[in-house]
């Protein structure tokens, strides 16, 4: 019976534990579990969604603060478009995180850096770059391109010297959108050095419809090993969404792909970002207290527990601080959502808003605790004391675990 540390991941000369760590923002998947990642041979990311207030919390910086003060006077106005970000301070902010972390690696294995196209900040092409540009200068081992089609990301990183020695890859959930990434950077005659197949059971924002439920991940991985043979395209593969156990990943591994994305498992790790009270509830969930909807502003459906307490949660948008999601017009659909219910009830003190909530301010205070589908299996990855509390547990021992069960086992903490 095969392990999945019977595999690797390689790229050129290099051979990587076939274990990457999916990037979740803001700042659940943090330096230091993605620094056990890599310690342990395999791949760990960190996010670059809102760094500047991730460098604030753990660097003591004052972006957020800045921004504020800068545009205050815009705190009650409906249009945002004035709200800009400054590209130096999400430089620093960049730079700070990415070099803190590269320089705290140890081990074989890598730091790549998840960024999201949909974190559009109110200027999409000149945000991204830097954001992108900067992870280089900064020293990251690679960029995995989110949310998003990243049609022209290729081409705002193409002036970086280190645009060919990166690591570059793409999130996807279906062969289309991989084949029009493939069409539209041709002329780069630079290929992504891997794909991530994300099917419907990941967690975060989904690059499905409400239909999701639908599709199945092996199909679509499936499809896209088939299209890259076809192509003679060498390419990695790497599947994601839903694979809980070492036994699932070898699943995947014998069809042929090069590694796993795993989240979810690593939610209620110690390293992981989240507080240790909102560990517990993932831990303590159970199949229907986990939905798909749509309340991210995105547009995206993302996957969250219910009892989320971001959702309904009616607050003043954030925008001056954060505005994250805001368009290159300045908008975003929870300024609309906010207004329209302030409009309807011109007395109440405070309004609940249940069809969009304000992804940056409830991201940035971990209260949307989006998740994957199998949370409600956490439980039975750890063991509860005699108060009812779960054991939070090291991201060592469930890399380990994923590296080397059998026979869909899952090891309890010793
Ligand atoms: C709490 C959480 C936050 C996530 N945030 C992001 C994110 O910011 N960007 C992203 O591309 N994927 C995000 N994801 C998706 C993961 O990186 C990963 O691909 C997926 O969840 C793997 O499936 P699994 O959770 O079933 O193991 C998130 C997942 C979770 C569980």
């Amino acid at each position: 019976m095969k392990r999945v540390d019977d595999f690797r991941l390689r790229f050129g000369e290099r051979e990587i534990v076939p274990i990457m760590i999916g990037g979740m923002g803001v700042d659940i998947s943090t330096a230091e579990l993605a620094l056990e990642a890599a310690r342990l041979g395999g791949i760990g990311h960190i996010s670059d969604a809102m760094l500047p207030t991730v460098s604030d919390r753990r660097y003591e910086t004052d972006f957020v603060k800045t921004k504020l003060q800068q545009y205050k006077y815009n705190i009650d106005n409906a249009d945002k478009a004035e709200v800009k970000f400054d590209l130096g301070h999400i430089a620093e902010a960049t730079r700070l995180h990415v070099s803190k972390t590269m320089e705290a690696k140890r081990g074989e294995g890598m730091v790549f850096i998840n960024c999201m196209e949909k974190l559009t900040m109110n200027a999409p092409k000149e945000t991204l770059r830097v954001r992108m540009q900067e992870a280089m200068s900064a020293g990251i081992d690679g960029i995995t391109l989110a949310a998003g089609l990243h049609l022209g990301s290729f081409a705002l990183m193409e002036d970086h010297p280190r645009f060919r020695d990166v690591k570059l890859g793409i999130i996807v959930s279906s062969l289309r959108a991989l084949q029009l990434f493939l069409r539209k950077n041709a002329r780069m005659n630079r290929l992504p050095d891997y794909i991530v197949v994300e099917g419907p059971l990941a967690g975060g924002h989904l690059g499905f419809g409400m239909d999701w439920a639908q599709y199945d991940l092996r199909t679509i991985v499936n499809e896209i090993v088939q299209y890259l043979r076809t192509e003679q395209l060498n390419i990695p593969v790497i599947a994601a969404g839903g694979i809980f156990t070492g036994s699932d990943a070898v699943s995947f591994l014998e069809e042929g792909v090069a590694a796993v994305q795993v989240a979810t498992r690593f939610t209620v790790s110690q390293e992981c970002g989240l507080p240790d009270d909102v560990k517990q509830e993932y831990f303590k969930a159970s199949e229907s207290d986990i939905e798909v909807n749509g309340t991210s502003p995105t547009g995206y459906p993302m996957r969250m527990l219910k009892n989320s307490p971001g959702i309904g949660s009616g607050i003043r948008p954030g925008c001056e601080s954060y505005g994250y999601l805001l368009d290159s017009d300045g908008k975003c659909s929870y300024i609309d959502a906010y207004n329209r219910e302030v409009a309807l009830h011109p007395e109440a003190k405070k309004v609940q808003v249940f069809d969009k909530t304000c992804l940056c301010t409830h991201m940035r205070n971990f209260k949307i605790w989006t998740c994957g589908h199998y949370t409600y299996r956490l439980k039975d990855t750890t063991t509860r004391d005699a108060a009812g509390h779960y054991q939070i547990l090291t991201a060592e021992h469930i890399f380990h675990d994923y590296q080397f069960s059998t026979d869909n086992r899952v090891a309890l903490p010793g």
